[in-house]
């Protein structure tokens, strides 16, 4: 059997879909980042729920999505300038914010920690269905725990088919890889995960140079950890622009940054034809996918400049490229 797939522009797929939620059910549906799996934040049983779809390790905490930033006392009584900031400039938008939590946010969610990582998505659909369900959303993305994220539906229903009791389908992503998250629990505050709003952009709202969390700082925030985002194929990152494919290492493809693949590979995808990072976000685990499925023995991955969206873009590819085992 096969998941049940509604357009997420149709008014009665979101009420149908908002009914699903609000009986404890699980809804996969568009983000502008990636494809979320979502439950009644609320509701522990639909949150364990997510839990036991994806094989997620239950210390993992949820994101928490909200329909309005203005929301947000639901869920945290942070209430300081700096919040208030972000909120305005980056919500609705690809910014998780790591925040004091409300007592009444399950501990399935937050993985029994004192704060919650909250977000405004931006996407319409989203929107349509958090503000239909009247309660937020805990979503983590909508693949199996550490593989590839899903940026379209189809992915989604072939990684978690008929677990999930419907998926609203609206198109490919546009951001294409996860929030940035940020954490302002603590002093100062601190990027736990790079993504769709650079770095720059936060340093200048908050008039502060942030720090990218090290490993030993973030063993809650398992998004971080090392292996993940992973294809099942071995993939490394190289130092520069490739060349001719290795020989005597099987069947090689090429995640090529720019240009068309050099000589010798099986297979080869290309992720900003334009040289934009953003192009290359929104194209990044579609062509992950795309290679993992090719039959290869190896994958190689060309590096890009580590500026904007690039500090994310690297992120996942070494987090694809670590050994499963430290
Ligand atoms: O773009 C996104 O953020 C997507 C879409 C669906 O919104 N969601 C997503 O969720 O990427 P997920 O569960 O795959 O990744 C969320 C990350 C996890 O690594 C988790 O550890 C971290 O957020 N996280 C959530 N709450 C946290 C908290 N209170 N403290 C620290 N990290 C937290
Ligand atoms: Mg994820």
């Amino acid at each position: 059997m096969s998941a049940r797939v509604l357009p997420a522009h149709e008014p009665a797929a979101i009420d149908e879909a908002a009914a699903v939620l609000r009986r404890g059910g699980l809804v996969a549906f568009p983000t502008e980042t990636v494809y979320g799996l979502g439950a009644d934040a609320f509701n522990p049983r639909a949150v364990a729920r997510v839990f036991e779809v994806k094989a997620r390790p239950s210390f993992d905490p949820l994101i928490v999505h909200l329909a309005d930033a203005a929301d947000l006392p639901r869920v945290s009584p942070a209430d300081d300038p700096r919040v208030r900031a972000l909120a305005a400039r980056f919500w609705p938008g690809p910014l998780t914010l790591v925040l004091s939590r409300r007592p009444e946010v399950p501990d399935l969610v937050t993985s029994g920690l004192d704060t919650v990582g909250v977000r405004v998505p931006a996407h319409p659909a989203a929107h349509a269905l958090i503000a239909a369900a009247e309660t937020p959303v805990a979503a983590p993305s909508a693949n199996p725990f550490g593989y590839v994220s899903p940026t379209t539906a189809a992915h989604v229903a072939e990684l978690l088919g008929p677990a999930v009791d419907l998926v609203l389908d609206g198109g490919p992503c546009r951001v294409g890889v996860e929030s940035t998250i940020l954490s302002l629990a603590g002093e100062p505050p601190v990027i736990l995960r790079p993504g769709g709003v650079p770095r720059e952009a936060l340093e200048e709202a908050l008039g502060l140079p942030l720090g990218v969390a090290g490993r030993m700082e973030r063993p809650l925030a398992p998004g971080q950890l090392e292996k993940h985002y992973a294809t099942r194929t071995p993939l490394r990152v190289l130092p520069g622009p490739a060349g001719r494919a290795p020989e005597g290492v099987g069947r090689v493809g090429l995640l090529a940054w720019r240009a068309a693949a050099p000589e010798g590979y099986a297979a080869a995808e290309v992720l900003a034809p334009d040289g934009s990072p953003e192009t290359a976000a929104a194209n990044l685990f579609a062509a992950l996918r795309r290679l993992d499925a090719a039959g290869l023995d190896l994958i190689l991955a060309e590096p890009c400049d580590e500026a904007g969206l690039g500090h994310a873009i690297m992120d996942r590819l070494r987090r694809a490229e670590a050994p499963s085992t430290p």
